[in-house]
């Protein structure tokens, strides 16, 4: 629970739930919410919020309602997009950017471990992908490259356009992560030139447990819960109807919303002034606007982190779903960052509450931790 002087400060992790997304959800619970599939008039009711939702997720972002697949998330959006481009038994190449979210390098593993071939994209140490690295590795059996629009530790984003125009001219589909982009900066399908592209409501100020797979109708596809119907035969399963009256109202706000750089720059100002030792990885790249990934030398993230939160300043050590693991960041390992910078590593990730005004609460507290941290008796 987030105290009211809380400041919350990862919202690469999760954006707490939103005020329009609640409403919608607390509105549909008062009618009767039934199986949108069912035939009678109840069902047929059920069914028109659905596509209602569909069309607003659709409209948001510019697309044909018929692209969006309603989805249990961003992590099932990508392994849905990876996995039904590669049918089992038919040989094919993958090409996966290094810094990917594991929700993509999982079920890259797993195609290679059933013969599939996989290459693995080396990033620059500002942590972007060139259109040459990528045209190093493609073959003319490629079936499908998968690259994150901008990456959930650092916020580095890798020129899309340009790789997208290249892939296009060899008609090989491009499948992008787009979930930290979402609520942050505009989604750029076309220009991106994607074939999918993987949303999750959770980061936006929606309900975790729905997400979106926009798909390309034309691209090949084939659903791996086969003999179900549901979501026009691409992904099987009673869908959440009241979790996606929540992921559209928080589109619809999202849609407003663009992360303002302003105040992650004073951040990273302010912060090097303070320690001047401190390094912002991927500085020098193209960056989401409301993501800085930081090496404090000499310290230990997760220890920080923890000391940060008893100020009521809650980030991470990077990504969240590795949060409680002893795995050092595969993204900061990939832009080789040393093994003492990756673990001195802590992401801050702002959202629309926050201003200028946050910077200086936020630099005090995290002298505070450091001065703490320093005390005699923490150093034994
Ligand atoms: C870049 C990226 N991809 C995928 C996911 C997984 O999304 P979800 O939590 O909705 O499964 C996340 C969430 O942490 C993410 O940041």
């Amino acid at each position: 629970m987030l105290q009211p002087d809380d400041l919350y400060l990862d919202h690469n992790a999760t954006r707490p739930l939103s005020a329009d997304a609640r409403a919608a959800m607390e509105e549909a619970l008062n009618k009767c919410l039934v199986n949108p599939a069912s035939t009678h008039r109840a069902g047929q009711r059920s069914a028109q919020l659905l596509e209602e939702a569909r069309a607003i997720v659709a409209r948001t972002i510019g697309l044909d309602p018929r692209a969006v697949v309603f989805t249990s998330g961003g992590s099932e959006s990508n392994q849905l997009a990876i996995f039904g481009r590669f049918p089992p038994g038919r040989p094919a190449h993958l090409l996966v950017g290094s810094t990917e979210h594991s929700s993509v390098l999982g079920p890259a593993r797993a195609l290679a471990a059933r013969g599939t071939a996989v290459d693995v994209l080396p990033c620059a140490s500002d942590g972007t992908i060139s259109p040459e690295t990528v045209l190093d590795k493609l073959r003319p059996e490629t079936a499908l490259v998968c690259l994150m629009s901008a990456n959930n530790e650092t916020g580095v984003r890798h020129p899309l356009e340009e790789i997208a125009s290249e892939l296009i001219q060899r008609k090989v589909p491009l499948h992008i992560d787009a979930i930290q982009s979402l609520g942050k900066e505009p989604i750029r399908w076309r220009e991106w030139g994607a074939t999918s592209l993987s949303l999750s409501a959770h980061k936006i100020g929606g309900p975790a447990g729905i997400g979106a797979l926009v798909l390309d109708r034309n691209a090949p596809f084939q659903s791996w819960i086969p003999g179900v119907e549901q979501e026009r035969g691409r992904r099987g399963g009673t869908p959440n109807l009241l979790g996606t009256l929540g992921f559209a109202a928080a589109m619809a706000r999202a849609a407003q919303d663009s992360a303002d750089r302003a105040v992650r720059d004073l951040f990273e100002t302010s912060l090097k002034q303070v320690f001047p030792g401190v390094q912002v990885n991927g500085e020098g790249a193209p960056r989401l606007g409301n993501t800085s990934s930081v090496s404090f030398p000499h310290q230990d993230g997760r220890v920080l982190v923890a000391e940060l939160s008893r100020r009521g300043v809650h980030t991470s050590v990077g990504s969240a779903c590795h949060a409680g693991s002893a795995t050092p960041s595969h993204v900061l390992r990939a832009m080789g960052r040393t093994a003492s910078e990756v673990r001195g590593s802590i992401r801050f990730s702002f959202g629309p509450e926050h201003s200028q005004s946050t910077i200086d609460a936020l630099i005090r507290r995290i002298r505070e931790a450091m001065a703490a941290l320093s005390a005699p008796e923490k150093i034994a």
